[in-house]
């Protein structure tokens, strides 16, 4: 076989693992927004407003700054003066899913 041909067999095959793998990624991005919506409108929307919008009284999410996530992380897993803490209610992936959603309406 000629080497030429090898090398384009490898490239191809190279290509077609980095397309499944981007897929993939894309699909449990996806699946973590969604999830991360539902835990939201679930436990967060009475006092921040229904995605994260026109709060009733808790703080407007929307003014939270988008490169703080360890803060958002803390903030919610530990509570922070009028809002309770989530640490027992949610899991450490629900409250990330929760960050993904947050990202997704910027
Ligand atoms: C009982 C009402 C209430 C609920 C329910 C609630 N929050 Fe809060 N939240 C607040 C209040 C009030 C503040 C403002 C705290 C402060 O800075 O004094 C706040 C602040 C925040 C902040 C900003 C913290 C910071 O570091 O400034 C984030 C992020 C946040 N909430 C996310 C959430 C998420 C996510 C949920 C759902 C899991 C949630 N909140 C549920 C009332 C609530």
């Amino acid at each position: 076989m000629p080497k030429e041909f090898l090398i384009k067999i490898k490239c191809s095959v190279f290509l077609m693992m980095a397309i499944f793998f981007a897929n993939v990624f894309a699909q449990e991005k996806t699946a973590s927004i969604k999830s991360g919506e539902i835990i939201y409108a679930k436990n967060c929307s009475t006092c921040h407003g229904n995605r994260m919008k026109n709060p009733q009284w808790g703080i407007n999410l929307e003014l939270f700054p988008v490169e703080q996530k360890i803060r958002f992380i803390d903030s919610v897993t530990y509570g922070k003066n009028a809002m309770p803490p989530w640490e027992d209610v949610l899991s450490t992936d629900e409250i990330a899913n929760i960050w993904s959603y947050f990202l997704s309406l910027r």
